[in-house]
């Protein structure tokens, strides 16, 4: 029962469309209708610039922490890794936005923020490093992804090797046209670095 009560609100949670609330009210856009077209902070700093990149990708990552610790909120001894990855499955497919959602990167790194602290600096680090060097934000999200399950397996916990294993995959998947763009070389690099 638990399981469903919290995978409700979980959903829920990670149903909130920052990207279309920030873009929507702060600056009357759309970020689906530019840019790449993704609900997510990097399509937000694309469009909308550094300001509004900043409070939807920190809002992102703080509703995957919120929703993996509501089983601490409200004491309940559950998986809270799995309720997280209800709200990655409610923040690429959010029932608030037309199921039109983000590509699972900065939600889930909200949830490792949750189970561990400096795990999520290393996978911040690795994240920058990544980009530093190949300029791709997508490259460096699927990057990330795979270090943080290779750091899963280097802690030997079993637990956070498959939830690492499946929002890797979630996030590969929702990357699969910036892949392809990537292969033929038209996938835009950031500038700023
Ligand atoms: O977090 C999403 C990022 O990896 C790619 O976003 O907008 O370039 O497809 P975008």
């Amino acid at each position: 029962m638990d399981y469903i009560l919290f995978g409700i609100i979980a959903y829920l949670i990670g149903s909130i469309p920052f990207g279309l609330i920030v873009g929507k009210i702060g600056y009357k856009t759309d970020i689906r209708e530019h840019g790449s077209g993704n609900l997510g902070g990097t399509n937000t700093f694309r469009v909308l610039g550094v300001k509004a990149g900043l409070i939807v990708t920190v809002a992102d990552i703080l509703k995957g922490t919120l929703a993996a610790r509501l089983p601490w909120i409200f004491d309940s001894d559950i998986n809270l890794l799995i309720i997280g990855i209800v709200a990655v499955i409610g923040h690429m497919y959010p029932i608030f936005a037309h199921f039109r959602g983000g590509k699972a990167v900065a939600t889930s790194g909200g949830i490792i923020l949750a189970v561990s602290p400096l795990l999520f600096l290393i996978i911040l680090a690795t994240f920058f490093i990544t980009l530093y060097v190949t300029k791709y934000v997508s490259l460096s999200s699927i990057v990330t992804g795979v270090v943080t399950v290779i750091a899963a397996i280097i802690l030997q916990e079993i637990g956070l090797i498959i939830v690492t294993s499946i929002l890797t995959l979630f996030v590969i998947y929702r990357h699969r046209t910036n892949i392809k763009r990537i292969i033929n070389k038209t996938e835009p690099k950031i500038t700023w670095m």
